[in-house]
């Protein structure tokens, strides 16, 4: 039978324990969890403003689109400028059906269309991580669109038409890799807001999946990355793509630009090795497509 400890003894076993349970757990483990899901949703890209000293996650960044230019907002756990005064719940809604706590439409800028399918359970963990950053007092900035536009009234009209919220379904004909590529490329990674071209009133074509989008986020071309072997990314193996998703490095050594070298900063290489992996058998086994014209 042990020894039973001294009152002295008890009290150096618990400190003890007490140090080891701090130097060996970091963050608690649900935010720790919420950092991760917001790094794969690139939320910090869009969230804060393009320039040196920029307050993560306070907005302000500006995004040209064909419509006009959408200045993020302050998401920030601040009660006046931010998102502090909201619930789990509001900010849940925000993210599937792509409305605000008055129950206004947002505009397709803030990629909701692809978030609508995370869990849950994910975007839960999100909006903890978010509330336990320090509050940032920055005001929202108006966005610059024409009159005809510049009204919750038209992103409503642009839900009716198009958006269609339904949340991932796992494919039980794959197996749990592809799965994983999936919910990541279609929804947390948004991949497909910049590589799926889009028709003349910004709906995503979703038959022509990743086949690349002649006019993207500010003015730029972004390239087919389905394996298709003249247009995509047919000759890149599984390595290639994780690769260049951790360090942005092609197989023919040169590195990935702008706009891409952003998501990998922010995003993919912040990801496990086996979630960027996940990511390259989802692409791979995308259907070839030609690049629209
Ligand atoms: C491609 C850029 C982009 C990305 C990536 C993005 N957002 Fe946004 N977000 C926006 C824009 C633009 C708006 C404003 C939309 C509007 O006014 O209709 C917005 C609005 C929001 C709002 C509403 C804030 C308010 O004050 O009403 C929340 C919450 C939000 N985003 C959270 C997120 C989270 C969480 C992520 C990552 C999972 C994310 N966003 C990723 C561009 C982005
Ligand atoms: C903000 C827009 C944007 C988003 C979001 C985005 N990409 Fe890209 N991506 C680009 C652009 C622009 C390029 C071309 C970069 C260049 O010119 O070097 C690119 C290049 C690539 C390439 C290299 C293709 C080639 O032939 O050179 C791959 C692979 C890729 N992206 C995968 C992804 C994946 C996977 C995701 C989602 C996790 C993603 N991208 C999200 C804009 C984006």
């Amino acid at each position: 039978m042990p020894r039973p400890l001294s009152p002295q003894g008890l009290i150096r076993a618990a400190l003890a324990a007490g140090l080891l349970w701090a130097a060996a757990a970091p963050a608690d483990p649900a935010l720790e969890r919420g950092r991760y899901l917001a790094a794969a949703g690139g939320c910090v890209s869009c969230h804060t403003e393009d320039r040196e000293g920029a307050a993560p996650y306070a907005g302000g960044r500006a995004l040209t689109t064909p419509f006009g230019i959408f200045y993020s907002p302050n998401i920030t756990p601040d009660r006046k400028t931010g998102i502090g005064g909201w619930t789990a719940q509001q900010f849940v809604a925000a993210l599937h059906e792509g409305r605000n706590p008055a129950g206004r439409a947002y505009f397709p800028a803030f990629p909701y269309p692809a978030y609508a399918g995370m869990t849950a359970g994910d975007a839960r963990a999100i909006y903890a991580y978010l509330m336990s950053l320090a509050p940032v007092d920055r005001p929202n900035r108006p966005h610059a669109l024409p009159w005809y536009l510049d009204t919750r009234l038209a992103a409503r009209g642009w839900q009716w038409l198009f958006f269609r919220p339904a949340p991932f379904t796992p494919d039980a004909s794959r197996d749990a890799v592809w799965n994983r590529g999936a919910y990541l490329v279609r929804h947390l990674g948004h991949c497909g807001e910049c590589h799926t071209p889009r028709n003349a009133l910004g709906a995503l074509r979703t038959g022509q999946e990743m086949a690349g989008n002649p006019a993207g986020p500010e003015d730029r071309k972004v390239p087919n990355i389905t394996p298709d072997e003249r247009d995509g990314i047919g000759d890149w193996s599984l390595s290639d793509i994780g690769m260049f998703l951790e360090i942005g490095m092609l197989p023919n050594g040169d590195f990935a630009g702008a706009g891409m070298g952003q998501v990998i900063d922010d995003n993919t290489s912040q990801l496990t090795a086996e979630d960027r992996h996940a990511i390259a058998v989802y692409l791979k086994a995308l259907p070839p497509q030609a690049k629209p014209r």
